[in-house]
C-alpha cells in the first residue's frame, strides 16, 4: 500500500517537473499552431485542385502564358479585376463562375496573393 502511494507521488512529481520545464506548454503550442496554419489558407486546396494545373502548385506557372503568381504577375491588379477575370475567364483561361461559388473564388484570391514572394 505504501509502495503504491509512493509511486503515485513519484508520478505526480515527474508530471509537475515536466509542466514547470515547459514540456507540456510546448506540446500545446505546437498543436495549436498546426490548427491555425491550416485555417489560414482555406483557398489553398481549391487552388491546388482547380488552378495549379496551369498556374503551378506554388504559383510557378506550368502553362507558358499563365501568369507566375510566385513572381507577383498580375497581382498589381485590384481584387475586383482579378475576381472578374477568374469568374468570366480570360483568353485561354476558362471561366470559373459555373464551377466555383463567389465565396470560393474570393478564398482562392486571398490564397493567390500569399504566393507572391
Ligand atoms: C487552362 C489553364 C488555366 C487554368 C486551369 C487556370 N488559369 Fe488562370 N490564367 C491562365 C492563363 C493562360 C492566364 C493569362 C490570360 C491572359 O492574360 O491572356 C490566366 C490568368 C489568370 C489571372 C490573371 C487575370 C488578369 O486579370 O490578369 C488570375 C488571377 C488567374 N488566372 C487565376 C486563376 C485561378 C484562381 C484559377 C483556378 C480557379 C485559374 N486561374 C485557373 C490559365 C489558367
Amino acid at each position: 500500500m505504501r509502495m503504491r502511494k509512493n509511486t503515485m507521488l513519484d508520478l505526480l512529481r515527474i508530471l509537475r517537473t515536466a509542466c514547470s520545464s515547459g514540456v507540456l506548454v510546448c506540446l500545446l503550442v505546437a498543436v495549436l499552431n498546426v490548427g491555425s496554419a491550416r485555417a489560414a489558407a482555406p483557398g489553398q486546396e481549391l487552388f491546388e485542385m482547380n488552378c495549379a494545373v496551369c498556374h503551378g502548385k506554388d504559383g510557378v506557372s506550368i502553362l507558358p502564358n499563365a501568369p507566375h503568381f510566385a513572381k507577383g504577375d498580375r497581382l498589381e491588379k485590384t481584387d475586383d479585376l482579378l475576381f472578374a477575370s477568374i469568374a468570366d475567364g480570360l483568353n485561354v483561361m476558362p471561366p470559373w463562375k459555373n464551377v466555383l461559388s463567389e465565396e470560393q473564388i474570393s478564398e482562392i484570391l486571398v490564397y493567390v496573393r500569399t504566393l507572391a514572394k
